[in-house]
């Protein structure tokens, strides 16, 4: 089976991009990043990228007259690299359903939330607030619904009493760098697909939580 090719989408430092790329070159990953895109120009994460040899391009949203505009440009640089696999890696852009769609089944996002709670923006914030006894981040594929496709897998730290949102988010970071690289590898090894909405790991449907990932 030949390698798959992964393009990464960023708009910043880029840390899950790192854990990607550390993966792949370790071979654990069956796969390479053919190319990172960003659409902030200083974003860390192309410096990343550059230091382990991987091809770069900055699209500014800035430079297109409105988003249809914009992703459409995207996409068609996108699609120059021939990805199997499109990796949302902190890509802070909500992106058109033309788009979304495109991509259907092969597009990734990460969110520092244990989805289907704290769509959006402030999620560690909102657990605390709310009290959560647990809180998270999810891998998933993207659909049409802000945050809101398809589960593919969980990990969660339990919220402890002197938390603020700053440890919080660096335990969950913590975790991303662990759940974006093995559903990355699953996607790589063929083991992972979306069947009509339906999440299916090694032949079986997963449920509508996702995996549930066990840090050591
Ligand atoms: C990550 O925490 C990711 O979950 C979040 O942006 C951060 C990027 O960090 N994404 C979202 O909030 C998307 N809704 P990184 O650039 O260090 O990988």
């Amino acid at each position: 089976m030949s390698d798959k090719r992964i393009v990464v989408l960023i708009s910043g430092s880029g840390s899950n991009l790192q854990a990607i790329i550390d993966q792949a070159s370790s071979g654990r990953i069956p796969g390479r990043i053919a190319a990172v895109i960003s659409n902030k120009a200083d974003a860390y994460g192309l410096t990343r990228a550059s230091n382990a040899g991987i091809a770069t391009a900055v699209l500014s949203h800035r430079d297109y007259e409105d988003r249809a505009a914009f992703d459409q440009a995207l996409q068609q640089q996108i699609d120059s690299y021939e990805p199997d696999l499109v990796v949302l890696a902190g890509f802070m852009r909500i992106l058109t359903p033309e788009f979304v769609r495109h991509y259907a089944g092969r597009l990734f996002n990460i969110h520092p939330s244990l989805l289907p709670k704290y769509k959006g923006l402030h999620t560690h914030q909102r657990a605390l607030e709310a009290g959560d006894a647990e809180h998270g981040c999810t891998v998933h594929f993207v659909t049409e619904e802000l945050d809101g496709g398809p589960l593919v897998v969980q990990a969660a730290t339990p919220v402890q009493s002197g938390d603020d949102a700053d440890s919080l988010q660096q335990r969950v970071h913590h975790l991303e760098h662990r759940i974006y690289p093995l559903a990355v590898e699953w996607f790589c090894a063929g083991r992972l697909s979306l069947n009509n909405g339906q999440v299916m790991l090694d032949g079986a449907a997963l449920p509508a939580t996702g995996y549930r990932y066990q840090d050591e």
